[in-house]
C-alpha cells in the first residue's frame, strides 16, 4: 500500500494523482473552519495505511486534539500506538536557524512520509522583514517538502489581513480554503479548491459538514454524466395510471401539487401506494407538520381507499418513516445538507417524499433554491437510486413551472364542484414522453378502490 490518500472520498476520487507528486498542500481558513480536522483526517488516513505521519504544532493540545478526532471516528491514539502517528508540540522558535534545527532533528529521528504543520502562523512572526519572510516560506517549506516522500501539509489561519499567503500559495501544489458562514445562527461550511497542480478543476466550492463519528463529509454537486439514467421500473398502483403513464423509473422525480386552500389528502395516496406496492420503504420529510400530525394525515389519506385503520397502522409501521424539519431554522445550504444526511442515515430507503415544498420555495429565493439546490439534490438522490417525490401547494405559476421542469411526472390535484357543491377531486397528470390526461374524480375513486385491493393482497399479512 504505497499510495497516499486524503481520506475524504471526493478528494480521493478527483485528486489522487496529486498525491503522486510529493505535494505541498496548503490548508487555509478562519478559526474554527475545520483546518485541523481536515489536516488530521488526511494524517489519520495515511497513518492507518502504514505511512508515518509527523504532526507538528506550536499551540494544539494533544489531549484535546485526540479527543476531538476520536469524536469524529478517528482514533489517533490507535495509530500512535502502531507507531505511524507522532504528535509533537514544539516551542515557538526564536530564530529560523533554531526552527530548522528542531525540524531537522525530528525528521531524521522519525523519518516521516507525511509532515503536517498546524499552524504555520507562529513561524511567520519570527521576523517582521517581508523579504526574509518570503525567503523563509519559500526556502524552508520548499526544501522541507522536497525532502519528504509522501506529502507536506501546511495549515494557515487566514482571517483578515494578518497573514499574507501569497508567498506560500506560490510554492503550494494544492490550496484548499475552508470557509464558514453563519446564517440564522447556524454554521455552514464550504471547501474552496483554489488550486490543484495538474488538474483541471471544474467545481470550485463544495459544501461540507463536520459530523460526529463520520468526520468531514463533502456534498459535491453530482456530475450528470455519472448519474445513471434509468434505475429499475416501478409499477403504478392502479389501472388508470398504468393506462396513461405506463410505468415509471426510480430515476424519475415526481411533482405532486394541489391548491394551498384545498389540500386534498388524495395527493398523499399516490406516493404512499407507489412505495407500498413496489415494496419500498418511504421517508416523508415534512416542513409544515410535526411527525405525529403528518402521520395522522397519512392515515387519513390511506383511509380514503377503504383500508381499515388497523391495516393502515400495520402499513405505516412497516413502510413509512416520518421526519419533520423546520426550514426557517436553517440556511438553504444547511437544509440541503441536513436532508441528504437524513436520507443517508435511514437504511433500506426506496422513496423520499418532501412535503410541503411550496412552503420552502416561498421562504427562499426561487431561482437559487430550485434551480441550484433542488436540481442538485434530485440528481444526488437519483445517484443513490431513490425515487424522489416533491409534494406541495401550488404557490405561484412560476414555482409550479419550475417544479414541473425539474420533474419527470406531474400530478396536479383539483377539487371538483357541481352546482356549487364539492363532489370530488380530479387530477391532471403528465409523464415525460406521454400526453397530458385528466383523471376524473370517478376514475380516481376507482383507482383508490383498486389500490386497497392490491395493498391487501400484496402488503398485508392477513
Ligand atoms: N464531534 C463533532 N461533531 C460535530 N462537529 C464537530 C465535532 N468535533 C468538532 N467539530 C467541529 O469542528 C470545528 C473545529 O474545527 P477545527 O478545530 O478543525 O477548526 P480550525 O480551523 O482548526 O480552528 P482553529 O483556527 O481554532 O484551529 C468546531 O467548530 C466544531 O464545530
Ligand atoms: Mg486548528
Amino acid at each position: 500500500m504505497n499510495d497516499y490518500v486524503f481520506g475524504v472520498e471526493w478528494l480521493d476520487k478527483n485528486f489522487s494523482d496529486l498525491l503522486k507528486l510529493k505535494p505541498l498542500i496548503l490548508i487555509a481558513g478562519c478559526p474554527g473552519s475545520g483546518k485541523t480536522v481536515l489536516a488530521c483526517t488526511i494524517s489519520y488516513a495515511n497513518a492507518l495505511r502504514g505511512h508515518k505521519v509527523l504532526y507538528i504544532t506550536f499551540h494544539e493540545s494533544k489531549e484535546k486534539l485526540f479527543k476531538i478526532m476520536s469524536g469524529l471516528g478517528m482514533s489517533l491514539s490507535d495509530v500512535e500506538v502502531r507507531g505511524t502517528f507522532k504528535f509533537v508540540r514544539i516551542p515557538l522558535p526564536l530564530t529560523i536557524e533554531s526552527l530548522n534545527e528542531t525540524i531537522s532533528k525530528l525528521i531524521s529521528g522519525y523519518s516521516p512520509e507525511v509532515v503536517v504543520f498546524d499552524t504555520i502562523n507562529p513561524i511567520l512572526t519570527i521576523t517582521k522583514d517581508e523579504s526574509v519572510k518570503r525567503a523563509l516560506l519559500q526556502n524552508f517549506f520548499y526544501e522541507l517538502s522536497e525532502s519528504i516522500n509522501g506529502m507536506t501539509i501546511l495549515v494557515a489561519e487566514s482571517d483578515g489581513e494578518d497573514i499574507n499567503l501569497s508567498n506560500v500559495e506560490f510554492i503550494a501544489d494544492a490550496i484548499f480554503i475552508l470557509k464558514q458562514k453563519v446564517s440564522k445562527g447556524l454554521v455552514s461550511r464550504s471547501l474552496m479548491i483554489k488550486k490543484v497542480r495538474g488538474v483541471d478543476i471544474s467545481i470550485a466550492e463544495i459544501p461540507f459538514r463536520i459530523c460526529g463519528n463520520l468526520g468531514l463529509v463533502l456534498y459535491p454537486p453530482p456530475i450528470l454524466e455519472e448519474v445513471s439514467t434509468e434505475y429499475g421500473e416501478l409499477g403504478l398502483p392502479c389501472e388508470v395510471l398504468r393506462k396513461v403513464i405506463g410505468h415509471i423509473h426510480k430515476s424519475m422525480p415526481i411533482y405532486i401539487t394541489y391548491p394551498p386552500d384545498a389540500r386534498p389528502p388524495h395527493a398523499a395516496v399516490i406516493p404512499l401506494s407507489i412505495a407500498l406496492l413496489n415494496n419500498l420503504k418511504v421517508l416523508f420529510v415534512s416542513y409544515i407538520y410535526p411527525p405525529d400530525i403528518l402521520k395522522s394525515q397519512l392515515i387519513r389519506a390511506l383511509s380514503l381507499t377503504g383500508l381499515k385503520s388497523e391495516e393502515i397502522k400495520e402499513l405505516i409501521d412497516k413502510y413509512v418513516v416520518v421526519k419533520s424539519i423546520n426550514p426557517t431554522a436553517y440556511s438553504l445550504d444547511e437544509l440541503y445538507m441536513r436532508e441528504l444526511r437524513l436520507v443517508e442515515s435511514i437504511k433500506g430507503l426506496g422513496v423520499v417524499v418532501f412535503h410541503d415544498v411550496g412552503l420552502v420555495a416561498g421562504l427562499s429565493n426561487a431561482d437559487n433554491y430550485l434551480l441550484n439546490l433542488i436540481y442538485n439534490q434530485l440528481n444526488y438522490l437519483r445517484l443513490k437510486g431513490l425515487l424522489t417525490i416533491r409534494l406541495g401547494s401550488y404557490v405561484s405559476d412560476e414555482l409550479y413551472r419550475l417544479n414541473s421542469l425539474l420533474s419527470s411526472m406531474v400530478l396536479r390535484f383539483e377539487p371538483v364542484f357541481k352546482d356549487g357543491r364539492f363532489v370530488g377531486v380530479q387530477a391532471y397528470v403528465w409523464r415525460r414522453g406521454t400526453t397530458p390526461y385528466i383523471i376524473t374524480s370517478e376514475e380516481l375513486s376507482r383507482c383508490f378502490e383498486e389500490i386497497a385491493v392490491n395493498i391487501r393482497r400484496r402488503c398485508l399479512s392477513r
